[in-house]
């Protein structure tokens, strides 16, 4: 049941329920935090081939790919399609690749992965691009892969979640949050997903909080009992209180350059 070859299957499991029908709980499961029933992609009338193969013809996509997480992945076959073998690595995406070796490269018998690929694993992250606010992943605008290096070319330089240059990923779309910002805010540091959930969250723009919890998760040394002249002799307090949100007066929290408190 479980490929040892590295700690990810001792801490998530794939299975194979083949045939339709067989859930979650019918299927035999071994010490794992996390239980994720997984069918892997079909190809009728195919066979895994394993990765050595893939690599004689895909060398770019095989290069770096032993440095993923992916490369570890191992789904059995159960007994009843034991004659297809075991789904490793790239056929745990792509499914069994045997036709379209033989057809030369034949791109009708061979899956190209989408985001309901990555679901049947990452049920998390399928529950997230579920919620209100979201990247138009689904919808079809962009995909898994504007974010993710699927074959992890650049793994090396980036590490954790096989993620395109951190936050470059983001500018390639969102040019104006780069800066560089005269006033710069130290949040910017940590990266986007400080602030953000890259994925969906129930929050307006994708903030990991609500508006004024997410700010308070690093401010929370705020003193409420401070006042000032830009608030008109009021304090924080006030605000917070009357349902006022800080980026209401901190209106730039990405960075200013006119101000060093960011109100624009
Ligand atoms: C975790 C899932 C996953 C695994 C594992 C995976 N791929 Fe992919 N692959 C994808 C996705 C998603 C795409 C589509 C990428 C895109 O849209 O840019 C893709 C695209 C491709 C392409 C087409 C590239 C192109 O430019 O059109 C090839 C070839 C490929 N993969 C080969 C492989 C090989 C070989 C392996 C194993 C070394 C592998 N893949 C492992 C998900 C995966
Ligand atoms: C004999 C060489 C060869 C082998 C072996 C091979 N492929 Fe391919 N593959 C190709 C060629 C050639 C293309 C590009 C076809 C084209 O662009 O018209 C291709 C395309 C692909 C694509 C893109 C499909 C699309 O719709 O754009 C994926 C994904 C892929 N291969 C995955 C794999 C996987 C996974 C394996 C191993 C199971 C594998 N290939 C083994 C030659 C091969
Ligand atoms: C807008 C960019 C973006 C898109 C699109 C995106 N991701 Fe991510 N993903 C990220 C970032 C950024 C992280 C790292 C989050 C962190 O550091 O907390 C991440 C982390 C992950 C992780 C690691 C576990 C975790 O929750 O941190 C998984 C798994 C994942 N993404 C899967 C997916 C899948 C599947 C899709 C497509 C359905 C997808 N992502 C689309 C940006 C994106
Ligand atoms: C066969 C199951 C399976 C499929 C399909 C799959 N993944 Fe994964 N993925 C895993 C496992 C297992 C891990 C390791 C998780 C861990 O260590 O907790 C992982 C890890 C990841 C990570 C985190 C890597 C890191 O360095 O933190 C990302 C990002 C990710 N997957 C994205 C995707 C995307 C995008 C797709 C679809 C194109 C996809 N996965 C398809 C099983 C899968
Ligand atoms: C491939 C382009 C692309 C990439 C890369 C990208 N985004 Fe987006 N982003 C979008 C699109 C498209 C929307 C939806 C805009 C809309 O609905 O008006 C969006 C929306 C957002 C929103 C919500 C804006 C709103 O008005 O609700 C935030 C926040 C965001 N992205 C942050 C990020 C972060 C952080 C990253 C990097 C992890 C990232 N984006 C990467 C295209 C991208
Ligand atoms: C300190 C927290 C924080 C960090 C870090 C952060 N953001 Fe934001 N971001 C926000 C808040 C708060 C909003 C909502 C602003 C509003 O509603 O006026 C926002 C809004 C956005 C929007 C929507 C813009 C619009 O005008 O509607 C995008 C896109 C975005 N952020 C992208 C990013 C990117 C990309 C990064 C990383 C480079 C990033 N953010 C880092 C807090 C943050
Ligand atoms: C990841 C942690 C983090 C988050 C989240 C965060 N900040 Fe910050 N912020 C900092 C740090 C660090 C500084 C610089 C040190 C300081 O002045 O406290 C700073 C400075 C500031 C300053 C300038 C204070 C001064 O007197 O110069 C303002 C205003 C500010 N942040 C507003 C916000 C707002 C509004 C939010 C929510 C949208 C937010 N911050 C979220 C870490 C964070």
């Amino acid at each position: 049941m479980i490929n040892n070859k590295k700690h990810v299957m001792a801490r998530l499991i794939v299975i194979l329920c083949i045939g339709v029908g067989i859930f979650v709980g019918a299927c035999s499961m071994i010490g794992s935090d996390e239980q994720i029933a997984m069918t892997p992609p079909a190809m009728p009338g195919a066979e895994y081939v394993g990765s050595e193969t893939c690599a004689q013809c895909h060398e770019d996509e095989s290069k770096y790919f032993n440095l993923t997480d992916h490369a570890s992945v191992a789904i059995d076959i159960t007994a009843e399609d034991a004659e297809a073998g075991q789904a490793e690595a790239c056929e745990t995406c792509h499914g069994p690749g045997s036709l379209h070796v033989e057809g030369q490269g034949d791109k009708s018998k061979i899956v190209k992965a989408d985001a309901q690929t990555c679901f049947s694993c990452h049920l998390d992250i399928k529950g997230k691009f579920a919620l209100q606010h979201r990247h138009p992943v689904l919808e079809g605008q962009m995909s898994c892969s504007d974010c993710h290096n699927m074959h992890g070319s650049d793994v090396r330089a980036t590490g954790g979640a096989m993620l395109l240059g951190k936050d470059e990923k983001c500018f390639k779309c969102h040019k104006e949050m780069k800066g560089p910002f005269v006033f710069e805010h130290d949040a910017m540091r940590e990266g986007c997903s400080v602030c953000h959930d890259p994925h969906g969250s129930i929050s307006d723009k994708l903030l990991v909080a609500g508006q004024t919890t997410t700010c308070l998760r690093c401010h929370w040394e705020v003193n409420f009992n401070s006042s000032s002249p830009s608030l008109g002799g009021k304090t924080h307090d006030y605000f917070i209180g009357e349902g006022v949100e800080c980026i209401d007066h901190h209106r730039a929290p990405h960075g200013s350059n006119i101000w060093r408190t960011f109100n624009r």
